[in-house]
């Protein structure tokens, strides 16, 4: 079964055709960061417009890439939520009236179930159950998984997401956007603990995390600080120090309190080499495995769309004559699938 996958969530418009025999046919990603870096942040109105000009190109060079013609395409899967209205929209209507053209099923498909489900795309896949750590510039999930589409929330960012926090920090630094990958890039000339930052809530009892006091830590550490370059250098080092000890503390826990022995990281911020480096150490001393994508499927790409949207339609799950997108989708409302894939 072929799937094409699309995924218009926010600022990248990302093109896939993943099959169930085969794997990744092809794989196309057009990345706004350029639009949006005067910014600093995404503006949505900029992004649906882009997501418009992108999205019939890319599908038209996957096509090309993977020598499928319409005919041997088995379903279309398009992010239907959560995410920016404007740009969500332009991949349903795309998506929806593709699969009306060429005569086969569409599926709106959950964009964190994506990433949820991005590690198996690679060779070693997680077995149900397992714990999810979904850590991307929305979200900040710790998820009890224990089939397709069971998915129960057992903690939660109460504030800001890690990739946001992340965002926030590098604009106050004067860094730039995404500031995920500049703030780790400028931690390795970092000196390695001449700050010290707060590990929120991992005093208390819980699996909660909160990230922006944080954030004003850090504008109060730059602000009183000499600014320099070093110092920024620094402050990036103590900053992502202090959210991958954080995230690992609330793994831990996590892993106690379920039992499991396999932990999966995805999104956006999964690609942090320091997070991978401490999990993968915390494997080495306990009976753990780790589990994530590749980097270029731990950030927004079609073919976790295709992923997911293929286990899904397999499993007979498909939109009406109409479509429909939620700017705000819970998790734990998906439809289970039972854990076949
Ligand atoms: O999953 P994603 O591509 O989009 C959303 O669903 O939000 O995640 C984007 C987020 C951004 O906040 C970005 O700064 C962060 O992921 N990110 C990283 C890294 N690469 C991307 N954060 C930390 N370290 C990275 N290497
Ligand atoms: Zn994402």
């Amino acid at each position: 079964m072929k799937v094409l996958g699309i995924e218009t969530s926010c600022d990248e418009t990302g093109i896939a055709i993943y099959d169930d025999e085969q794997g990744i046919l092809a794989d196309a990603l057009y990345s706004q960061i350029a639009l949006h870096a005067d910014y600093g942040g995404v503006v949505p109105e900029l992004a649906s417009r882009d997501h418009v000009r992108r999205i019939i190109p890319l599908i038209k060079q996957v096509m090309s890439e993977s020598g499928c013609q319409p005919g041997d395409i088995d379903g279309i899967a398009y992010t239907a939520g959560p995410g920016l209205m404007g740009a969500l929209m332009v991949g349903a209507a795309v998506g929806r009236s593709l699969a009306w053209t060429w005569q086969c099923p569409s599926i709106g498909v959950h964009h964190m179930e994506g990433h949820l489900l991005a590690p198996m795309l690679e060779e070693n896949v997680p077995r149900f159950p397992f714990l999810a750590l979904l850590v991307s510039g929305g979200h900040t999930l710790l998820v009890d998984v224990t089939a397709i589409g069971s998915y129960k929330v057992i903690g939660e960012s109460l504030d800001d997401a890690v990739g946001e926090a992340f965002d926030k920090t590098a604009k106050m630094l004067g860094l730039g956007y995404p500031g995920g990958p500049v703030i780790s890039k400028l931690a390795e000339s970092g000196i390695t603990g001449r700050y010290k930052f707060p590990r929120p809530m991992v005093n208390r009892p819980g699996l909660d995390m909160s990230f922006s006091g944080l954030k004003t830590f850090v504008l109060n550490t730059w602000m009183e600080s000499d600014k320099t370059d070093q110092t920024r250098a620094d402050i990036a080092w103590a900053f992502q120090d202090a959210i991958v000890d954080t995230l690992t503390i609330k793994c831990k826990r996590a892993l106690k309190a379920t039992g499991y022995q396999q932990l999966v990281i995805a999104g956006g911020v999964s690609a942090n080499q320091n997070l991978r480096e401490r999990l993968n150490q915390l494997a080495k001393t306990s009976p753990l495995e780790v589990f994530y994508p590749q980097p270029q499927y731990c950030t927004d790409n079609g073919a976790m769309i295709a992923f997911a949207g293929l286990q899904r339609l397999k499993a007979g799950e498909h939109d009406g004559e109409g479509f429909s997108t939620r700017p705000r989708w819970p998790l734990d409302e998906l439809e289970v699938l039972g854990n076949k894939f």
